[in-house]
């Protein structure tokens, strides 16, 4: 069995004296995998991704993501870790607007440590390979938002991270523009790349994902294989 990519064991997160955000959440994900995360809005899908991202801390439970106890790190610890492991990917895009797209997308090298030149040249090539390398040099408000988002993928993959994160990437995007960053995830996917995708989106679950997690009020309820793929091509 090769070592999961996340290992969440009994994971539980409550915000002030509400009822838990999550409770007692356990998840193996492995190297490959394409995972759609469901369930109604407050259910603590994103809570489920911040903690894997690092970006929030577990009251129980632990957190392993490519052999690191996330739940472990403190904040500088946890930048790194994030720079590294992890390409996230948001339903607003997140970029920012006064710098260029390319400068967008080679900040995470850059704060990785990686050569101006060498930083330049992956985004050059991952700009042609999503096909927005003629927005280059275009500021992101000039763009649509499929381009945006495109953008944002490109930043995330920037890293080369062992697990892309995205919550809810279509959330604000028309069906065409939807589908278009669906079909994106899917080829990035069926290269090797482990996906974990927060979404409302049936068909964005249904055409990029090969397993799907449904949670509601912060249970973990239902976990399935798409019957599409073999469970061994999974494993
Ligand atoms: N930083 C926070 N402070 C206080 N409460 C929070 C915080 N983050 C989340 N919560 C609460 O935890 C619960 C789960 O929130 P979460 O954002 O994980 O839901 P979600 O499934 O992502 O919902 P949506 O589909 O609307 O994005 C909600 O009740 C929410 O109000
Ligand atoms: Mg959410």
């Amino acid at each position: 069995m090769t070592t999961p990519v996340i290992e969440l064991r009994e994971v539980s997160r409550r915000y002030n004296d509400g009822p838990p955000a999550l409770h007692e959440a356990s998840l193996t994900v492995r190297p490959g995998e394409a995972v759609a995360v469901l369930g109604p809005s407050g259910s603590g899908k994103s809570t489920l991704l911040n903690l894997v991202a690092g970006l929030d801390r577990p009251d129980a439970g632990s957190v392993t993501v490519e052999g690191v106890r996330v739940d472990r790190l403190g904040e500088a610890g946890a930048a790194r870790y994030r720079r590294s492991k992890i390409g996230m990917v948001f339903q607003f895009f997140n970029l920012l607007d006064d710098l260029t797209v390319t400068d967008n997308v080679v900040l995470p090298a850059r704060l990785a440590g990686m050569a101006r030149g060498e930083a330049d040249r992956r985004a050059a090539q991952l700009l042609e390979t999503l096909g927005i390398d003629r927005h280059a040099r275009a500021y992101p408000g000039r763009l649509s938002g499929g381009e945006r988002q495109r953008v944002a993928v490109a930043r995330a993959l920037m890293n080369r991270p062992p697990l892309l994160l995205a919550d809810e990437p279509t959330g604000a995007l028309d069906t065409a523009a939807g589908q278009d960053v669906s079909k994106l995830l899917t080829d990035l996917n069926s290269e090797g790349q482990t996906i974990v995708v927060v979404t409302h989106d049936l068909a964005l679950a249904r055409s990029c994902t090969n397993r799907t997690v449904r949670i509601a009020d912060g249970r973990i309820t239902e976990d399935l294989m798409s019957p599409a793929v073999a469970p061994e091509a999974v494993r």
